[in-house]
């Protein structure tokens, strides 16, 4: 069974209070508890953690290495704009992995149209809100499985 991690940075455990207009009103729970759903009716196991501190996001990049891990769904939130080392940590663990981004970072400000990760990234989506996870989840799914495409 493949498994996915879902991976979140700083700040998005206050989604739902957190910059609504940006984020959204939807919590971190309820957008995980969907994901949950969707893997689970597609046979996929889903891990998910979230962490404020870069060396936990890294650590839990190598534990997905050591674990098997197919798939990580990503969104390195601030670290997005300055992590050489979490970037670093997904090109030695090679798994393939979907940058997310709930608001629309290329319509925002200029340091936010710089991330350390789309370009080794299988692909970004950005600006749909919690909704985004779910599209990452999708397009996990179709290369798993091309024929539901
Ligand atoms: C974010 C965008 C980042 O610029 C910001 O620092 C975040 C959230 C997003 O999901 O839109 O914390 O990654």
């Amino acid at each position: 069974m493949t498994t996915i991690l879902v991976l979140n940075g700083p700040n998005l455990n206050l989604l739902g209070q957190r910059e609504p207009g940006q984020y959204g009103s939807r919590t971190l729970e309820d957008i995980v508890s969907d994901m949950r759903e969707f893997a689970a009716a597609c046979g996929l196991q889903l891990e998910h953690v979230q962490s404020n501190s870069e060396g936990a996001l890294v650590d839990a990049v190598h534990e997905a290495g050591r674990q098997g891990v197919g798939y990580i769904i990503l969104n390195p939130a601030g670290y997005t704009h300055t992590s050489i080392a979490l970037r670093d940590a997904l090109l030695a663990v090679e798994i393939p992995f979907i940058e997310v981004h709930l608001s629309a970072v290329s319509a925002r400000e200029p340091f936010r149209q710089v991330s350390y990760f789309a370009d080794i990234a299988l692909g970004v989506i950005s600006g749909f809100r919690g909704e985004g996870y779910l599209l990452a989840l999708q397009a996990i799914i179709n290369r798993i499985d091309p024929e539901r495409e």
